[in-house]
């Protein structure tokens, strides 16, 4: 019935243009997708036929009736034509053959817009052509007739081909939105939402205003993909839309295909939304679905959980394994991108990490300098050390060889800081961040980023002093070895059962030192020395080399020795569970190499002893083993 009335009515059209009987022409006026031809026109004949045709148009229908009556024949045709344009210049030229009512003006502009995006033209001659004016003009003249889905794109398209905010015309189709914003559909709503987002940014009056009515409408949300593009797009607009959307999602959860699990933990990430329950539901089905996840996935999946700190063993081994065998064909950005994830959340997978130590010695000239501090920055997080460790790091100084000088400050501070965690920083790394002019520039600055700095130079220098013998200098002069920024964290059940069970086993405080601060940047619970029958010496009366200003002078007593008790809590230890991180791992080698025996008191341990008396036994037999350990060696 629709394609015999449009056959009709075409068929009148054409007759009126026997005169030019152009092939072009007639493609105007069939329905779409019957005569595939150039659509382009020729000018000329146009504008003759534009002035010689026949008055009866519009025959008949009065602009209010077309926008009442959408089966109309002849608007039906028109829209098909506008539909099926392929050039703004085809459009212009419909709105010169035809008499346009508001509606139709706003779709030719909205199918401008489409066009212009799609083709990437040049909008600012479109926006400027006599012709786009007259079409605002018809579209401004009635606007209240325009339809709401056609109003809501005509919004988007007028943004879109940038037509300024502060014309008069387009002030008035905002007017409009905002009044019928009440009779939108939710998705309307929602879509206009994520364009203003995206588009017009967060202050936009009209996104509020839009964003209002979606919080308050937010029952009619349905459907995944509403609630992913509007967490994704409009999410950090409004923390309370954001929750409502979080809460639709937890509902949703199992419905989630992995592509818009991915867009949902993204959206968390980017809004630093940590979400426990709904993480928890996206996670376990995500595993139940036993669903193949693609590398760009996995690669945002594990971003996101990194960025989140949100640790899910199953989902982590289920990411590490599956990206295992993509190893080989990543790009460089992808490869450190993946480090830098796992290492984030001290998750050390040991075959992927010789995946990717592999991949650095296949390819050392694809990685930049940036790529390659990258990857070591996150093997001495994790303490990783690759099984061909000596291939992998003549490469590596191979590599970085002549390019110290090109890295930032930061960059190189925390690249020679990884080296020493790893053992592999040689004299010319030392050399360059302990030298005067090196750390010239940060003394004397008390932001946060340079206090870190600073005490990441610390550390190099115990590293240069402690575990380098023939590395001879420059160090850091002593008035900067002082500074350490004192981080006051609050006091852990571990630290308070230690300290408790310490004063038992020393007998007086006289015998012990609590929260010292080393000349190393290290930090100790508490020291004492004993002699080798292990009673307690008063730690005054020695010199202590390893303090900035010791109190005592005396040289320590034939087979006595210095003891450190060091607390090792949850976050100092990678996912191997009893594996130290690699800042806690190089502590340790430090304080030994200091001169200290070494009492570790790891919290899995210690606090499963529920008795202070229990725990002084503990920490007195621990004390005997390192005592007679040091004796027999
Ligand atoms: C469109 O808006 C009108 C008011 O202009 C409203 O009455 C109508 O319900 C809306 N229709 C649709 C389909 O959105
Ligand atoms: C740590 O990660 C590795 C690699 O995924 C895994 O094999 C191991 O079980 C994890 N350890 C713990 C304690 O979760
Ligand atoms: C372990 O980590 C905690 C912070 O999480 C820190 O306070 C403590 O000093 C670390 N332990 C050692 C021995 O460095």
């Amino acid at each position: 019935m629709a394609a015999r009335l449009v056959r009709r009515c075409c068929w009148r059209h054409f007759a009126a243009f026997v005169s030019a009987p152009s092939a072009a022409t007639a493609a105007l006026l069939v329905p779409p997708g019957k005569v595939p031809m150039p659509r382009a026109l020729p000018q000329a004949p146009l504008a003759l036929f534009h002035t010689s045709s026949p008055p009866d148009w519009a025959d008949g229908f009065s602009v209010k009736e077309q926008v009442d009556d959408g089966r109309n024949p002849e608007y039906k045709v028109i829209g098909e034509l506008i539909e099926t344009a392929t050039s703004p210049q085809e459009l212009f030229q419909l709105s010169e053959l035809h008499e346009l009512n508001s509606n139709h003006a706003s779709l030719i502009i909205t199918q401008i817009s489409r066009l212009a995006s799609e083709k990437k033209l040049e909008t600012e001659n479109i926006v400027r052509d006599e012709r786009f004016q007259q079409l605002i003009g018809i579209m401004d003249s009635q606007i209240s007739q325009v339809w709401n889905n056609t109003l809501v794109n005509l919004l988007k398209s007028l943004y879109s081909l940038g037509v300024p905010s502060s014309r008069r015309e387009m002030q008035s189709v905002e007017q409009e939105v905002l009044w019928r914003l009440r009779r939108l559909t939710f998705r309307q709503l929602a879509s206009l939402a994520e364009f203003l987002a995206i588009r017009q940014g967060k202050d936009n009056k009209l996104l509020n205003e839009v964003i209002k009515k979606l919080e308050l409408r937010w029952t009619e949300l349905e459907g995944t993909r509403t609630v992913v593009t509007l967490m994704g797009k409009v999410g950090h607009v409004s923390p309370v839309l954001m929750d409502r959307l979080e809460d639709k999602a937890l509902e949703l959860a199992e419905h989630f295909n992995p592509d818009e699990t991915r867009k949902i933990l993204l959206a968390l990430a980017y809004q630093n939304r940590r979400c426990v329950p709904l993480l928890r539901a996206l996670s376990y089905h995500l595993l139940q679905k036993h669903a193949e996840l693609s590398l760009s996935i996995l690669l945002d999946l594990v971003f996101a959980y990194g960025k989140l700190n949100f640790h899910q063993p199953q989902v982590f081994q289920k990411i590490a394994s599956d990206l295992q065998p993509h190893v080989p064909a990543m790009a460089p950005m992808e490869v450190t991108r993946c480090t830098r994830s796992f290492a984030l959340l001290k998750w050390l997978s040991l075959p992927l990490f010789e995946a990717i130590t592999q991949y650095a010695l296949d390819n050392p000239k694809q990685l930049s300098v940036a790529h390659l501090c990258g990857i070591i920055l996150s093997f001495a997080r994790l303490n990783f050390q690759p099984s061909g460790s000596e291939d992998f790091f003549n490469m590596v100084h191979e590599e970085l060889q002549g390019q110290l000088g090109s890295l930032e400050p930061q960059m190189l501070t925390e690249l020679v800081w990884s080296l020493c965690v790893l053992q592999q920083a040689r004299a010319p790394y030392l050399q360059r961040v302990l030298a005067p002019e090196f750390h010239a520039h940060i003394r004397g600055d008390q932001s946060l980023k340079a206090q870190n700095l600073q005490l990441k130079l610390i550390h190099i220098n115990a590293a240069a002093k402690l575990e380098n013998p023939d590395y001879k200098g420059p160090f850091l002069p002593p008035e900067l070895l002082s500074t350490v920024p004192l981080a006051s964290e609050r006091v852990t059940q571990l630290q308070s059962c230690l300290r408790e069970a310490l004063t038992g086993l020393l007998g007086s405080q006289d015998n012990g030192r609590f929260d010292v601060r080393t000349l190393y940047g290290w930090h100790i619970d508490a020291e004492m020395v004993v002699t080798s029958e292990n009673k307690p010496l008063p730690v005054k009366d020695f010199a202590a080399p390893h303090l900035l200003r010791a109190e005592g002078t005396k040289p320590l007593p034939p087979g006595a020795r210095r003891v450190a008790f060091l607390r090792w809590e949850f976050p100092n230890f990678s996912n191997r569970s009893k594996e130290l991180l690699g800042r806690y791992a190089m502590a340790r080698r430090h304080v030994q190499a200091a001169g200290f025996l070494v009492v570790d008191v790891p919290h899995y341990e210690f606090l499963e002893l529920k008795l202070e008396r229990q725990r002084t036994a503990y920490l007195r037999d621990k004390l005997h083993k390192v005592m007679a350990k040091d004796m027999a060696s």
